[in-house]
Parts: structure tokens; sequence; C-alpha cells
């Protein structure tokens, strides 16, 4: 029913098979599949509600302007046209995410919104209209709608229909940890969408997009069998290709700062003694390491001691997308 409000939250994901590259920009439709772990505890909660008399969008307290109220209310506008109204919109953001610092915040912000502003303008979407909607506001955040181990499909049709994302594996069918070294809190330089264009520029982006199918293959393959060392490696594979891709770009894209490098040459250092950690890198200078719970608080201490490292988190695999409908 229009006019109820409705509150959602999602959960960031981190791919460990890359997204990176698109077929339809407008669409967000993505060059290839990719792979992810929804984590626990780092979300965005979102709430919208239709009938109020202008458009109005709150992010972490503050009334949105510029950029980043222009993308939440395009994305209201195309539920509006879905759900074929007109009614303007109140909606307001909540993130226990840190903004800009590579945590793929917005995975979490378009998850929660796909479910908040679709329920609250009356349509009522199952899990896979609900993964499509959401990649139309960020392509990752197609993967947050489901928990656990995910897969984002690149699909085959011009309408982006069949590019939606399924579960593999549920939040409590693998008990592993991401262990999340935080080198900067800066905002990051180049989004995303930007990087991507840029990476297009690159000779190794064919490569890319050649290898992409292989790489889904094993990652599918290991997370079914639940084989860490062998999700890890072709994690940390997919992640080196990815960044590979921004150093031959032109203008060069360099993601990383000096603890970057430190911080995986020091995960690295622990798998000779035997600590089974893998890393995987997005787009900012954070390391994220894919690792077994026995192992998280391990590298969590080694990583605190790696110069430059501003804190760690250690996640859990988390829940997909959840709605709760005031009376
Ligand atoms: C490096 O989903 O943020 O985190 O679709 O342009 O919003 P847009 O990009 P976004 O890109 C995420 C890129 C990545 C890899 C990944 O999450 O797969």
């Amino acid at each position: 029913m229009l006019g109820a409000e409705t509150t959602a939250r999602a959960n960031v994901n981190v791919a460990l098979v890359k997204y990176w590259g698109k077929r339809d920009p407008a669409l967000n439709l993505p060059a290839t599949g990719s792979i992810s772990l929804t984590l626990e505890g780092l979300g965005v909660e979102a709430t919208c509600v239709f009938g109020v008399e202008s458009d109005r969008c709150t992010i972490d307290g503050d009334a949105a302007v510029g950029p980043d109220a222009d993308r939440v209310l395009r994305f209201v506008d195309l539920v509006r046209s879905e759900a074929r109204i007109e009614a303007r919109a109140r909606v307001v953001t909540t993130s226990s995410v840190p903004k800009g610092v590579g945590l793929a915040s917005s995975a979490a912000a378009f998850a929660s919104l796909a479910v908040a502003v679709s329920r609250a303008a009356g349509l009522r979407l199952e899990a896979p209209a609900l993964s499509a909607l959401a990649r139309r506001g960020s392509g990752s955040a197609a993967r947050s709608i489901y928990g656990g181990f995910v897969e984002w499909h690149r699909g085959e049709r011009a309408d982006g229909r069949d590019s939606i994302a399924e579960p593999l594996l549920a939040p409590g069918d693998w008990d592993v940890r991401m262990v999340v070294a935080v080198t900067s809190t800066a905002r990051k330089a180049v989004s995303s969408s930007d990087g991507m264009r840029r990476a297009a520029t690159s000779p190794l982006y064919p490569a890319w997009v050649e290898t992409a199918e292989r790489d889904l293959a094993e990652a599918r393959r290991a997370i079914a069998a639940r084989d860490l060392d062998a999700v890890g490696q072709v994690a940390e594979h997919s992640a080196l290709k990815m960044h590979a891709i921004g150093l031959a770009a032109r203008p060069p894209l360099l993601y990383w700062r000096g603890a970057t490098v430190d911080c995986v040459h020091r995960v690295w250092a622990l798998r000779e003694e035997g600590v089974r950690g893998y890393v995987t890198i997005d787009a900012g200078p954070q390391v994220k390491v894919l690792c077994a719970p026995s192992d998280a608080e391990r590298i969590a201490g080694a990583l605190r001691g790696v110069p430059g490292v501003e804190r760690v988190l250690t996640c859990l695999p988390g829940r997909g997308a959840e709605t709760r409908e005031c009376p």
C-alpha cells in the first residue's frame, strides 16, 4: 500500500571474483560475472515513504545534496516508473560503514534502497527482481540482496533481466572470516565507475574478460567443496589481475598505498608459516583477508602491527537484505 513507511537493511559484500567493467553502463550490466561474500554488521539501513510534499533524501543524518542525492533520487525515479506512481518520496539512509573507504558501502545502500523503496511504492518484488533493481543503483548491490556466498551472473540479454545474483551458500553454511585492514579513511579519488571506464583503455582488459569464466568456475567449485585454499587462491588472483589492469591503463590507476603493499606481504609471510589467509583488494587501499576462523586473530594482530594501518575489523558471513514495515 502506498504511504506505508518501509525500512530495510542490507550488508556490504566483498567480491572474491571481481566485477570490473561494464557491457552496458546505463543499466550497470557487467562485462563478466562475479562472486562475493556478504559481511555481517557492515550495513546500511534505508527508510522510504511516498506521499510527502517533495522528494527529500537524508544520508547519515544530513540533508543530501549533489551527486550522492542525485544518485539516490534517480533510483527513486526508476522505482516510481516501475510502480507507475508519481508520489514524492522521503528517503533516509544510515550507514554503519565508513563512506568512500573501499568497503563498497554503495552495495549495501542500493540493496537496502531496492527493498525499502520498492515496498514503499507498493511493489512486492521477489529476491531476483530486487537483485536486478539494486544493480541499477550500483552493480555490486545486486549481490547484497543475498547473504553468504553469492554469484552475480553477467547475463546475455540486452535489457539485463538475466543479470541477477543468486546465492551459492547461505551464511551459516560455511564458517569463514574476512579480516579488513583499513589503511586510509579518506574518500577514494577515483570511483569504481570511473575506474572501470579507465580499465577499458588497458591492453590487459581483453585478457581480463577472456579469463573471467575460468575464475568463476574455479571459485564456484571451491565454494561448493568449502575448500578455503582453492577459494583464496582464485580470489587473490582475481584481485591482483584487476589491479594490474589499472597499472597498464591510460591514464594509469593505482588504488594502493604503501601500507596496502605491506599488508599483502605480511599475509604472504604468514602463509609461509602455515596461516591460511588470502588477500583481496577493491577500488581503494584497504586489504581484506579471507581466512579460517581459527586464523583470524593471528592475521588481525599481524595487520594491526603494519605501519599505516588505522584499524582492523574481523567480519563473519552476513545475512541478505531484510525488510521491516512500520504499522
Ligand atoms: C572493485 O558496484 O561500486 O568493488 O556499478 O559503477 O556502482 P558501480 O560499481 P561498484 O563496483 C564495485 C567494484 C569492486 C569489485 C566488486 O565489488 O565486484
